[in-house]
């Protein structure tokens, strides 16, 4: 079936099978291979997208039920001229990553929790972050970095 969607702001078209995923259409027909497949049991979060707004593993969506959508993929997330987003700033400055294969879903998932609720706690931005795995288990630092980009410091006791 054809399809058609607006992924980072630009309007794309395809043809897919009706079992294709939509993290297979966007990494192997989009070419889009910021988006990652880490398990194959929906539980990792590596391949976290927004859908319409929503945060949605892209392993779980076929990509005929994206048809008409629009789509934010890690892609998108840093300005035109390569300018980091606060997030993603936020990952460089506080060590967020080690091997980088969770970055994409962890920056994915941590800028819909800003969009929600801009101040979160530490325990809400864990709690936030269940469906997300980091295999190098970076997560004290990961934390750390959103806590940054929603501008607040981890409390003392926990940063240490
Ligand atoms: S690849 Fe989608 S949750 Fe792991
Ligand atoms: S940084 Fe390696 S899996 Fe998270």
């Amino acid at each position: 079936m054809k399809l058609t969607m607006k992924v980072n702001g630009r309007e794309v078209t395809g043809e897919v099978e009706g079992r294709t995923l939509l993290v297979d259409f966007l990494r192997s027909d989009l070419r889009l291979t910021g988006t990652h497949v880490g398990c194959d049991t929906s539980q990792c979060g590596a391949c976290t997208v927004h859908v319409n707004g929503e945060l949605v593993k892209s392993c779980t969506m076929f990509a005929a039920e994206a048809d008409g959508a629009e789509i934010a993929t890690i892609e998108g997330a840093a300005a035109e001229d390569g300018t980091l987003s606060a997030i993603q700033q936020a990952f460089q400055d506080h060590h967020g990553l080690q091997c980088g294969y969770c970055t994409p879903g962890m920056v994915m998932t941590a800028a819909s929790l800003l969009k929600e609720n801009p101040k979160p706690t530490e325990h809400e931005v864990r709690q936030y972050l269940e469906g997300n795995i980091c295999r190098c288990t970076g997560y004290h630092n990961i934390v750390k970095a959103i806590m940054a980009a929603s501008g607040q410091e981890m409390p003392a006791m926990a940063a240490e």
